[in-house]
C-alpha cells in the first residue's frame, strides 16, 4: 500500500470542479510543489453527494449547504494529499480567503477565481483547516493511504 510517513504534516486538497474545467490543476499543483511541498497522493474522482455530505458535514445547517454540493458533484474534481511542515496554514496560505473577488491578489482564488454572478461562491480549491479535519478528509478521501512510521 502507499504509506504516509505520520511523523510529517499532510493536508488534503481539492482543486473543485470549476478548478478542473477551466485547466488550472496544473497551475494550482505548480504553486504547492513551487512552495516545496511534496504530493503523497493525487487522483480525479467525480464526488457523489454521500462524499460531499461527509466532507463538508459541518455546513450542513447552513443556507449554501445543498448549492455547495451541487457545485461539487457537477463534474469530476481532483483529490491531493499533500506534506510538509505546517502546509496546513501553508496551502491555506496559498489558497487565499474564502470569496474569490475578495481574495488578494498572489493567492489561488484572488489570481484565478472571481464570482460569476450565479450566487455559488466557486473558488477553485480546498485546503484542510486543521489537524483534525486534515487527519478526516485524508482517510475520507484517500482511505487507501495508510500510516507507517519509516525504520
Ligand atoms: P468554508 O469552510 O467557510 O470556506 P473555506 O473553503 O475557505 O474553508 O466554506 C466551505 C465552502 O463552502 C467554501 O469554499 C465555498 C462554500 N461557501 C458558499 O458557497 N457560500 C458561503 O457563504 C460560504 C461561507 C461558503
Ligand atoms: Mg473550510
Amino acid at each position: 500500500p502507499d504509506l504516509l510517513d505520520p511523523k510529517k504534516e499532510h493536508t488534503l486538497v481539492l482543486v473543485k470542479p470549476d478548478g478542473f474545467r477551466r485547466g488550472l490543476t496544473g497551475e494550482i499543483l505548480r504553486r504547492i510543489e513551487s512552495k516545496g511541498y511534496v504530493l503523497k497522493g493525487l487522483k480525479i474522482k467525480q464526488a457523489d453527494r454521500a462524499l460531499l455530505e461527509e466532507h463538508y458535514a459541518e455546513h450542513r445547517e447552513r443556507p449554501f449547504f445543498q448549492g455547495l454540493i451541487e457545485y461539487m458533484s457537477a463534474s469530476p474534481l481532483v483529490a491531493i494529499v499533500v506534506e510538509g511542515d505546517r502546509v496546513i496554514e501553508g496551502v491555506r496560505s496559498l489558497m487565499g480567503t474564502t470569496n474569490p473577488t475578495l481574495a488578494a491578489p498572489g493567492t489561488i482564488r484572488g489570481d484565478l477565481g472571481r464570482d460569476w454572478g450565479t450566487g455559488q461562491v466557486e473558488n477553485l480549491v480546498h485546503g484542510s483547516d486543521s489537524t483534525t479535519s486534515a487527519i478526516r478528509e485524508i482517510a475520507l478521501w484517500f482511505p487507501e493511504l495508510e500510516y507507517h512510521a519509516e525504520d
